[in-house]
Order: structure tokens, then C-alpha cells, then sequence
């Protein structure tokens, strides 16, 4: 069916509600609220400070990689603008900043070279102007940028070597931050970046089995060996915390999934243990060795040898690995068996054999958003918080992102862009459906970051989209705030300004 027509009939299904209004008082006094960006999204200056180049200022300098053409060289110059956006977040009120740091700032070379110390200094500035303004460091240690010198040198996370490679930066990062930084996480979307970089091929290394799109690899092992070098490299980095750093520190570490909620498309058995399914192949896959030691049996019975397994040390070392998960959750989709009843499934999803879609019988799960694929459907966060609550024992969760895209086409009204009244209300709904599960789940979220602070560099689709509380205009660099970085303002202040705001009346879905 034509994507206009599904449009439509979805329209027929709304039901004409104002939004139900959240409370900063529905959470704990000591949650945090926070905004997130990441290194390579937001700095630019990437040849500044000693900096090497990383596998990302590589991959999106080959023509055809990213879809406007751009890149991350300024991105949106916070290397020099950072006290600016600092400002930004201290009069948002909020209490936390969840940021990454660039390992090839800190280690040009990797574990080859010194460290950098201009670099080392960059994040000090950062962490401390934001403790003076009563705004916790949430630090991640990787957000998909890697020195390209260890995919040069070695192949990155296809080789074993890389665990010795991220102990060290870890370690380094710990040495110079760990005073005063009290949140780690290890990895941001590790699933992303061994799916998306050595299955489909479209993230560096850009690696796959189709030699029409890919520069080489595997799609069948390779991301297996990837991941399981991955995640030995968590655990050697939390190994390292906790022996070294953690008592006298008394941070907390953990790491960072993309958790989308799946629903199934059909009340079929098949369907539901195709939800499980896909639920496993996308955080099972890396937290339950880092909790229990071995991957999920869903990977096993599929993969069977495919799967490299853990030594008994490695198994060891892999126990109870996190103080806390966080949680990138945007949104929730169909799901659908294809390995009971053989169907098409995309390049993603081939191993899991489930087929995600948007639609059930003509009509759609949620609102579409500008990120194809993704719906606005705010029960989704209750659901993916509660399936982790119970898989993992109620371990500390935060949602370390979630946010709203706009499109920011040549010629896009700024009006239109500042005035995201579709975002305050994305933002107001699924705050309200997490409240519910802490409320009445009792899940032990301690914290909400909303992706991002400001517009930036959305990978693949470089800056067609724009996900900031505040509005960058390119040209000039120059940061505006847009209503829901008023919106969040005031929530943080006790007042949620949807209680006076009128929305049309057909912009919100609310399941039944
Ligand atoms: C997930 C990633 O962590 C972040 O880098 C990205 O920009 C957002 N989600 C939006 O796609």
C-alpha cells in the first residue's frame, strides 16, 4: 500500500486527545535529567589539538558514504563553542550531561603513542564548568569513533587486540576523569556499530558480503568475532574500574544499547517468540554475556558455531559486568516469524529471522517520524524498560537517549523548526509512560537524556535531520533554542507548559 494512503488511514485512527501532562514530581528528587550529544556529532575541529583522524573522519570523506555529501570536520564547532553550550544546558536547569569522549583526542595513536595531553585537557575544561554549574559528567568512552590507526594497524574489532587497546584508553580516561566523573558507560549502541559496520556494511569499516557495497568481510561471522571482541573489551575496561578506581571513586559503570520495542504482528505463538527473538538479537546478544556470561540460547539455536564462545576465564571475567544499562529508546515495531513460515527479511535481521514492519493491516503503529522506520509511540518505553527490569534483575537503568527528528531540507521554515510542538508533545508522552514504569512497575530508572542539546551530525543522513532542543543554523553556527527547549525548562521547573499549550487536536496517538 502507498505510504500517502497508510498516512491517511492512520490520521482515521487517532483518537482527538490532549496529551496527558507529566511531572517533574511523577520521578525521584535524585533522577537525572539530563541532554546527550557525542564526540564526533558535535566538536568539528577534527585535525585541531593533536587530534588523530578517526575511522569516522575517514569513512565520511569517500564521496557517497553520507547522504548530503557532509561530514563531522565542524560540525557544530564545540571543540571552541563548548562554554556556550555549557551555558545552554545551565539554563536549562538541568542536572546531568551525557557526552563522549574522542579517543583519538586522548590517544592519537592508540596504545602505540603517548597521551594527549591537550586533549586530556579539552574534556577536564568540559567536566569541570559543567560541576560548577551543578551538572553531573555522564561520560560514554565510545561513541562509534575510533583512532583509524587501529583499523589500519590491525582491523579493529575483528582482532583480539582491540581489548588491550580500549583497557588502555579506559584506564587513561579513568586516571583523568574518574575524581570527578561518577557515570561510565563503556559503549554507546554497540549493536549499531557491529550491525551496522559489519552486516549491511554502512558504518566503518564498511564491512559486508556483498563486494558491490562493502570494501570486504563476512556478514555471516564477522559480526559475531566483532562483538565478541566488543564485549571482552567491556568487561577488561570494568575490570580495570572496578580493581582500580571504583572504591575510591565510587562512580558506576554500565554500558549503552539502541532498544527499540517490539510488538507482535500478529497473536500467534510464532509471532510472540519472534519478538523475543528480535529483543535478543538486539541486547541479549551483549548483555547477557556481560551479566551471565554466554549469549542468549535464542543466538545459539540459530547460530549454532557461527557463534565464537567464551573460555572459562573470559566467562569469569564476564560475570555480573554492570552497575547500570542504558537505554536509547525511540521506537516500537511490528514483528513478524519468518523462521516458522520462511519470509523476506532485511539484510539486519536475516540471522534473527523476523521481519519488521510499521503496518498492520493498513494502519500504522504510531505516528511516522523523519527517521524512516520510526514511529512515535510512547508506550514503547514502559514496555523496553520492563523487559529489561525483568531480564536483568532490576539492574539500575537509565534512558540515556531518546528524542524527536525534524527535516531540515533546503529551504525548511526555521519558524516551523523552532516551533517543534511534535517533539514537546514525544517528549511529554513517553516521559509519561516512563513514570508509569517506575510508578507501577517499579523499575529502577534513575535518569532521561534527551538526544540532543543541539541540532548536529546525524551519521548517515549527516544534517538532513534535526534532533536538538536547540536550532543550529549552519551558516553561522549560531545556537536558538526552540520550544521544547523552553518546554523542558519549565517540566524541570515544576511546570509543564503543556498544560497551557494548544496543540491540534489530531497530533497525538494514544493507544487504547
Ligand atoms: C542513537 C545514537 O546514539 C546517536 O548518535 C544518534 O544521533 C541518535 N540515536 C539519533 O539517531
Amino acid at each position: 500500500m502507498k505510504r500517502a494512503v497508510l498516512v491517511s488511514i492512520w490520521y482515521l485512527q487517532l483518537i482527538p486527545l490532549i496529551s496527558c501532562v507529566v511531572d517533574r514530581s511523577q520521578f525521584p528528587a535524585t533522577f537525572l535529567f539530563g541532554t546527550a550529544t557525542s564526540s564526533y556529532q558535535i566538536e568539528g575541529a577534527y585535525l585541531a589539538g593533536n587530534k588523530s583522524l578517526s575511522n569516522w573522519d575517514v569513512f565520511t570523506h569517500i564521496p557517497g558514504k553520507v547522504m548530503d555529501g557532509s561530514n563531522g570536520d565542524v560540525a557544530d564547532d564545540h571543540y571552541y563553542r563548548y562554554m556556550e553550550d555549557v551555558e545552554l544546558m545551565h539554563s536549562l536547569g538541568v542536572n546531568s550531561y551525557r557526552f563522549s569522549i574522542s579517543w583519538s583526542r586522548i590517544l592519537p595513536r592508540g596504545r602505540f603513542g603517548g597521551v594527549n595531553s591537550v586533549g586530556i585537557e579539552f574534556y577536564n575544561n568540559i567536566i569541570n564548568a559543567i560541576l560548577l554549574r551543578g551538572i553531573q559528567p555522564f561520560v560514554t568512552l565510545n561513541h562509534f569513533d575510533i583512532p583509524q590507526v587501529l583499523e589500519d594497524r590491525y582491523g579493529s574489532w575483528l582482532n583480539s587486540q582491540i581489548q588491550q587497546d580500549y583497557g588502555y584508553f579506559a584506564e587513561v580516561c579513568f586516571k583523568a576523569y574518574g575524581d570527578r566523573v561518577k557515570y561510565w558507560s563503556t559503549f554507546n549502541e554497540p549493536n549499531m556499530t557491529i550491525t551496522l559496520g559489519y552486516l549491511s556494511g554502512d558504518f566503518p569499516p564498511n564491512h559486508c558480503s556483498q563486494s558491490t557495497i562493502c570494501i570486504s568481510g563476512d556478514s555471516a561471522i564477522e559480526p559475531y568475532i566483532a562483538a565478541h571482541n566488543l564485549i571482552l573489551s567491556h568487561a577488561t575496561a570494568v575490570d580495570i574500574y572496578r580493581k582500580k578506581f571504583q572504591a575510591k571513586q565510587g562512580g558506576m559503570i554500565g554500558i549503552v544499547l539502541n532498544a527499540a520495542w517490539y510488538e507482535p504482528l500478529r497473536s500467534i505463538p510464532a509471532d510472540h517468540l519472534a519478538v523475543q527473538r528480535a529483543l535478543a538479537f538486539d541486547n541479549a546478544w551483549f548483555l547477557d554475556p556481560i551479566m551471565y556470561g554466554d549469549y542468549p540460547p535464542e543466538m545459539h539455536q540459530i547460530l549454532g558455531n557461527r557463534l565464537p564462545t567464551f573460555s572459562m576465564k573470559e566467562k569469569d571475567k564476564l560475570m555480573n559486568k554492570l552497575d547500570f544499562v542504558g537505554i536509547n529508546h525511540y521506537t516500537t515495531k511490528y514483528v513478524k516469524d519468518c523462521l516458522f513460515t520462511p519470509c523476506n527479511v532485511g539484510t539486519l535481521q536475516g540471522d534473527s529471522f523476523v521481519y519488521f514492519t510499521g503496518e498492520r493491516d493498513g494502519v500504522l503503529i504510531g505516528e511516522p517520524m523523519a527517521m524512516s522506520g520510526y514511529y512515535v509511540v510512547p508506550y514503547g518505553i514502559e514496555k523496553i524498560v520492563l523487559y529489561f527490569k525483568e531480564r536483568y534483575n532490576n539492574t539500575p537503568m537509565f534512558i540515556t537517549e531518546t528524542g524527536f527528528p525534524q527535516t531540515s531540507y533546503p529551504g525548511a521554515s526555521v519558524k516551523d523548526l523552532l516551533n517543534d510542538t511534535k517533539r514537546i508533545e514525544f517528549l511529554n508522552d513517553y516521559l509519561t509512560f516512563l513514570a508509569k514504569a517506575l510508578r507501577d512497575g517499579g523499575a529502577d530508572v534513575r535518569g532521561y537524556f534527551i538526544w540532543s542539546l543541539i541540532d548536529n551530525f546525524e551519521w548517515l543522513f549527516g544534517y538532513t535531520l534535526r534532533f536538538g532542543l536547540y536550532y543550529v543554523d549552519w551558516l553561522t553556527l549560531e545556537r536558538i533554542p526552540k520550544l521544547s527547549a523552553t518546554w523542558y525548562r519549565q517540566f524541570l521547573n515544576g511546570n509543564n507548559i503543556l498544560n497551557y499549550m494548544t496543540f491540534p487536536s489530531n497530533s497525538t496517538y494514544h493507544p487504547s
